[in-house]
């Protein structure tokens, strides 16, 4: 893929051929918002598991599309592309059967996005304290809008800014320091899973 050129879709609906059969015992699609370094991956794949569900996570539906890892999207082609490859890649996702659906944690930002999410998914906000994130998030350097000066205040920063938007999500769940179980059994709960 060249400089120039865009995060297109090629893909069709239904997401990969591998993993278990999309929908499982879902009737809507369940989307994972919240801060890099909750565990909307970790927790959302146990998710999926539990429901007999296909997971997908939409960085890495991006990554595919493009051909580049997300780093490299931000770095050749800037921020606002990669926020329109992640609107498109997380609609047709939405447009597709029933999945549990990680997103990054800029997409629920995008008004877009985020007024699709709440048309065609179950939204959840996995939510963590900053001390929590900063854990996980210091151990690996992928994200890219960590890689500036003092990346725990950034960090910060985003959680007061984006606090907000989060809570419009319909089920909100503390993703603390406990196993990522703790945290598919109250998801489990509050979509009347038993
Ligand atoms: C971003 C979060 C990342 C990735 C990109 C931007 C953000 O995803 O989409 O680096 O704006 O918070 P994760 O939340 O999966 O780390």
């Amino acid at each position: 893929m060249s400089a120039q050129s865009d995060v297109s879709e090629g893909g069709g609906p239904g997401g990969p051929a591998t993993g278990p059969p999309a929908g499982g015992r879902l009737t809507r699609t369940v989307a994972l918002v919240g801060l890099m370094g909750v565990g909307k991956s970790t927790v959302g794949r146990k998710l999926a598991e539990s429901v007999s569900a296909q997971f997908i996570d939409s960085d890495e539906e991006i990554e595919k599309a493009a051909g580049l890892s997300v780093q490299e999207i931000f770095d050749r082609l800037g921020e606002p592309e990669f926020r329109r490859g992640e609107r498109r890649v997380i609609e047709r996702l939405l447009n597709g059967p029933p999945i549990v659906l990680a997103t990054g944690g800029g997409a629920y930002m995008d008004a877009e996005t985020r007024a699709l999410m709440k048309e065609k998914a179950t939204t959840v906000w996995l939510r963590a304290d900053i001390e929590t994130i900063w854990k996980r998030v210091s151990r690996r350097d992928t994200r890219p809008l960590l890689k500036r000066d003092n990346p725990k205040q950034v960090l910060a920063d985003l959680n007061a800014a984006r606090a907000p938007v989060y809570a419009e999500a319909d089920i909100v769940v503390d993703s603390g320091d406990g196993p990522a179980t703790e945290a598919v059994k109250a998801i489990r709960e509050a979509l009347g899973l038993k």
